[in-house]
């Protein structure tokens, strides 16, 4: 029913060769999760979020959280039974077929290299924020940001795309202390933002609670589930985790646990503090967020509400009396946001190698740098589409397309670990989906809920993409496709197969 399909005892051929030492506890696989996820979701979509629901954000953060959870789940099962580079990408090949595997890792392109855009024009907003306000240098936003917000060109965006370019491009790999340093950074950001914004909370703030009805509310959590994104940085190390099955679920429903907590109290925190409701149109509905219509209101009302605000949580800070922990605020993002972006395009440069491996993108694709040992030119060529996407499009748009592209993988992951369940059920799994066929349907049913709430133009952006993506396969990979031609080797332990995504922890 699924023509090709690779042979999973081929991938976990591979897989036994690698055998990575199982090093990670469940604490440390937490950090990670942590380190991952939090990022421009919390710093900066909360602006956005508050835009489509005002108050009632609070559900969406839950609704996310909880879409992410089941998913995790999944990944988790296939994970840890296929534990093997291209996460997503490669489960679909051994479960679904190439055609599926292909689409999927077609649409990873969007959930990494869109991602990486998003954060990028986030890392902008915090770094000009704490310019203008730590140097009192006004930067005209001409030139910092793009044409549908009130701009011309981001350019501090396309800087940071840039450097994390060239970072990557030298091997530049996070280590373990650096992302727990990074960890403690953005923690105790958000930790000294709750402690601030929480007890000046008014409850007045909190009404109406959902102006927008429950319609904005789920439009906010098909937005908000860009903080959540990269938690599957846990479920790719499944392999060096010690007991996986205890391990695996603490690892990542713990990170995502920490995480929701964290941004509901933030949440809380600016709604309480500043009030977040949405700015209205004459019609009485909500302005689009990151439209030109919204940044000229704003520039109309001298940016005095959250939702107009790049940099919400030090907007808020400095809103209530505290400017200069709300520049400190702007720091801790403007260190700590960059590691995101080097994950993200660490994930897809990964992602375009082993496809590039497979046969389905041109062998160049793959080539290694013979000074450096990566995969310079993908790097280079993700590093400019990174840099154009972030230099011209508004981080919800680019969050909301992103969101697109992984909520396709994640219903495929979450059909694909039902599907092996049934036709092997034997096979060993460290780590077994709890309740699968209540989890797996949640799941799924959770991602189309949410993609079915994302704005038009990043559904539409969505479909042609896969339609870009049908044409470019039969057009070119189908034929050239390693296990079409009969050719099912897994490389992975070669010596030219460039690092993990995800740092070794010791
Ligand atoms: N979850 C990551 C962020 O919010 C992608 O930046």
């Amino acid at each position: 029913m699924f023509g090709r399909v690779k042979p999973l005892d081929a991938i976990l051929a591979t897989a036994e060769k690698k055998s990575l030492h199982r090093s990670l506890g469940a604490f440390q696989l937490t950090m990670l999760g942590v380190g991952a996820v939090i990022g421009t979701g919390i710093f900066v979509l909360t602006a956005e979020a508050a835009q489509k629901a005002g108050p009632g954000m609070m559900i969406s953060f839950i609704i996310a959280g909880f879409v992410c959870a089941v998913a995790a789940l999944c990944y988790a099962e296939m994970a840890s039974m296929v534990p093997v580079s291209g996460s997503a990408y490669t489960y679909s090949y051994a479960v679904m077929g190439e055609l599926i595997a292909w689409m999927v890792g077609w649409a990873l392109i969007l959930e990494y290299a869109v991602a990486a855009g998003a954060v990028s024009v986030g890392w902008s907003g915090y770094v000009v924020g704490l310019i203008e306000n730590a140097f009192h240098i006004d930067i005209p936003d001409l030139l910092v940001r793009g044409p549908y917000d009130g701009g011309v060109v981001n350019l501090p965006a396309m800087l940071i795309a840039g450097l994390v370019t060239w970072l990557l491009v030298i091997g530049t790999k996070e280590s373990a202390s650096v992302n727990a340093v990074l960890v403690a950074i953005k923690v105790s950001a958000l930790t000294l933002f709750i402690i601030l914004a929480v007890p000046v909370m008014k409850m007045e703030n909190f009404e109406p609670f959902a102006p927008l009805g429950f319609g904005g509310i789920g439009a906010a959590a098909a937005s908000i589930f860009f903080a959540y994104v990269g938690f599957d940085a846990v479920s790719t190390a499944a392999e060096e985790t010690k007991n996986p099955q205890r391990n695996m679920p603490i690892g990542l429903i713990g990170s995502l646990a920490i995480c929701t907590v964290f941004y509901l109290l933030v949440a809380a925190g600016v709604i309480g503090s500043v009030g977040a409701q949405p700015v209205l149109d004459a019609n009485g509905l909500g302005m689009e967020p990151g439209s030109r219509e919204l940044a000229a209101q704003c520039l109309a009302m001298g940016d005095q509400a959250v939702v107009c605000s790049k940099e919400a949580l030090a907007w808020t800070l400095r809103e209530i009396g505290w400017p200069k922990i709300g520049n400190l605020i702007g720091l801790a993002a403007g260190l700590a946001l960059p590691s995101v972006i080097l994950m993200m395009m660490f994930g897809q440069t990964r992602i375009f190698f082993v496809m590039s491996r497979d046969g389905l993108l041109p062998a160049s694709f793959s080539k290694i740098h013979p000074r450096y040992n990566t995969p310079h030119v993908i790097t280079i060529l993700t590093g400019i589409f990174v840099a154009l996407f972030a230099a011209f499009f508004p981080v919800g748009l680019l969050a909301n397309i992103s969101n697109s592209g992984t909520l396709f993988a994640f219903a495929a992951v979450s059909i694909a670990v039902l599907v092996i369940r049934r036709r092997e059920p034997g096979r060993h799994r460290p780590f077994r989906t709890p309740a699968i066929y209540l989890t797996s349907p949640l799941a799924f049913a959770g991602c189309l809920y949410l993609f079915y709430k994302l704005d038009v133009k990043s559904q539409m952006l969505f479909v042609a993409w896969a339609a870009v993506g049908l044409v470019v396969y039969y057009a070119y990979s189908r034929s050239r496709s390693h296990v079409g031609r009969g050719l099912v080797e897994v490389h992975e332990a070669d010596a030219d197969a460039p690092p993990q995504p995800v740092p070794p922890i010791n």
